[in-house]
């Protein structure tokens, strides 16, 4: 099965970190993107900062600014889902929240037609479940971005029981073309990466707990004698900590309450304090002063 072809329209549903940074990847790619949030004016904001971000880019000559210029013609806000009833493949990447993700697929299957690719970037929840119950439950795929969506190149390409593997061998050879390493993956809880991911952060939040040392040495630890680019402190305030939560609990319940997978009671603390990381500018770090760097 071929790639998606380049006159496609995308759609992709949530403008928050990973659906800014998807949409702007498949519009670098040469497709005409739409993109919807239900948040008043989340999806022309983060049009807005992409605009901000690739500018940067063409001082540093990654970019020409007549790149840049088509890039942003191909990105258009959808004032609601029935806009996006001509595209070829929508992207879900709102709240991971299986009822709310359902909900959103009830409606796209409503709107779209069948052969529209429905795709889901959830970190964690079960694409077989996600599709249980919709008419074509075979479309429906898991298209796993990593963050920050135009510079991590992996991709993970999760089928359910139902996915057709047509389908799946599409958005793998999307990805491809969209200059990205795609993985197949079954669709089990976390998938790879977010699986593995576990107890790295389980581990590190243990040591905070039992106050072992504080965030900056255990992140400079992780890296300096890890090799790891980031630690689990500052990669979690990255990641925004309801988003790493939720995917804990749902990898945790999906394994029947499996100890290796416990959410910490830590990072549960920083989410009951809307402490969520860079996006609130506070997380294990203070991000206040200079969005940039982390202020332990
Ligand atoms: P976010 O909180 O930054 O953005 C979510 C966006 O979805 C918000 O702008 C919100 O207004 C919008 N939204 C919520 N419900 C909606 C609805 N019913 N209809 C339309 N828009 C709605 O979240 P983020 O980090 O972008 O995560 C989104 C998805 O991507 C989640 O499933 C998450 O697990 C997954 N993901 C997150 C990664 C991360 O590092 N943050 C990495 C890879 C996947």
């Amino acid at each position: 099965m071929s790639a998606l072809q380049k006159d496609i329209v995308v759609g992709v549903i949530g403008a928050g970190a990973m659906g800014a940074g998807i949409a702007q990847v498949a519009a670098q790619a040469g497709h005409q993107v739409k993109l919807y949030d239900n948040r008043d004016g989340a999806a022309s904001a983060a049009i807005d900062s992409m605009a901000t971000q690739l500018a940067k880019l063409v001082e540093r000559q990654k970019f020409t600014a007549e790149q840049v210029q088509q890039i942003l013609a191909r990105l258009e806000v959808a004032q609601s889902l029935e806009e996006l009833s001509g595209a070829g493949l929508v992207v879900e990447a709102i709240v991971e929240n299986i009822d709310v993700k359902k909900g959103i697929f009830d409606t796209l299957e409503s709107l779209c037609s069948k052969d529209c690719i429905l795709a889901s970037n959830t970190s964690s929840i079960s694409i077989t479940r996600l599709a249980a119950g919709m008419k074509h439950p075979e479309r429906l795929v898991g298209m796993h971005f990593f963050n920050p969506a135009p510079i991590m190149k992996l991709v993970e390409v999760v089928s359910g029981l139902a996915t057709d593997s047509k389908v799946a061998d599409c958005i793998y050879e999307t990805a491809l073309q969209w200059g990205k390493k795609p993985v197949h993956a079954a669709s089990t809880p976390g998938f790879i990466v977010n699986r593995v991911a576990r107890p790295f952060y389980a581990e590190s939040f243990r040591l905070r707990q039992e106050q072992v040392a504080d965030c900056a040495t255990l992140d400079a630890l992780i890296k300096g004698a890890g090799g790891f680019r980031m630690g689990a402190f500052e990669l979690t305030d990255m990641i925004g900590h309801d988003v790493n939560y939720a995917v804990t609990c749902s990898v945790f319940d999906a394994y029947y309450g499996d100890f290796r997978f416990q959410p910490s009671l830590i990072q549960k603390d920083l989410v009951d304090a809307g402490f969520l990381g860079r996006k609130t500018g506070q997380g294990f770090y203070s991000y206040h002063d200079d969005a940039d760097k982390p202020q332990p």
